[in-house]
């Protein structure tokens, strides 16, 4: 059974809208392990849009179960992550435009800049995964390089899934590549755009791991909590009116 690590990027998305201090990303984390999950994933962006260094910091310090930091393969990122010691870096591409990850690691354009950040990261204890797109080709570089695991990207799978394109063979996409990868000794994890509706055919593949989820576990949370918050501010206000 694939296990849930949930990124909580946009809890910090939230708070760093307003800059204020709500929502906090630890009581985020605190909540996400309560309720099961068994690691918290946070992606430390160059352009800092959303996580913070200091957030990093203080989930190292706080998170029982597994900290997984997402960031680029630059020598900053990997001198942070060798000082903050996440027990997992997965790395990942990154353009300032994007909105969000957008395709996995072009591995072949600059092997040996991964090379360095997997080797100085390893070396430390902090094993490495490498978020890529479900290709033979790259899974074999990924092998090569030495990673302990990859992330498959499920873009092409969820985008199938929400466009009505060519789920069958997406989905085939990410099991053939979840077991080639497994055959070359590599660990596997997947995500991105997954949701309530699309989950359930890659959470049943028995080669994947952990399955990271953020967007739409966040956006659920939004709204099944919402009724809470209003009662509790309407709550307040009939006591303020009793004074
Ligand atoms: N995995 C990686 C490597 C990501 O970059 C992201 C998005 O930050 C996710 C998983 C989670 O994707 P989503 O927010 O669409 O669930």
């Amino acid at each position: 059974m694939a296990t849930l690590c949930v990124n909580i990027d946009h809890i910090a998305t939230l708070r760093q809208a307003r800059r204020e201090e709500e929502p906090d990303p630890l009581e985020a984390a605190r909540l996400v392990e309560k309720a099961g999950a068994i690691g918290i994933t946070v992606h430390l962006r160059e352009d800092r849009r959303h996580i913070q260094d200091r957030d990093v910091v203080g989930l190292r310090r706080q998170v029982k179960t597994k900290l997984n930091l997402e960031m680029a393969a630059t020598d900053a990122m990997v001198k942070f992550a060798l000082r903050v010691k996440p027990d997992q870096v997965t790395l990942v591409p990154e353009k300032r435009q994007e909105l969000t990850t957008e395709g996995g690691l072009s591995l072949k354009a600059a092997p040996h800049r991964f090379q360095k950040a997997i080797d100085l990261l390893q070396s430390k204890g902090i094993p490495v995964s490498l978020f890529i797109d479900p290709s033979p080709q790259v899974i074999q570089l990924s092998a090569r390089l030495g990673a302990s695991f990859i992330e498959i990207h499920t873009g092409g799978y969820s985008r199938a899934f929400r466009l009505k394109g060519d789920v069958k063979k997406e989905l085939l996409a990410v099991a053939s590549g979840a077991r080639l990868a497994r055959s070359l000794g590599l660990r596997v994890h997947a995500g991105h755009g997954l949701t309530y509706r699309n989950v359930m055919p890659i959470g049943g593949l028995p080669e994947i791991e952990d399955l990271n989820i953020g967007h739409n576990i966040i956006a659920r949370a939004s709204m099944v909590g919402l009724e809470k918050a209003v009662r509790e501010m309407t709550a307040l206000l009939r006591k303020a009116g009793r004074k």
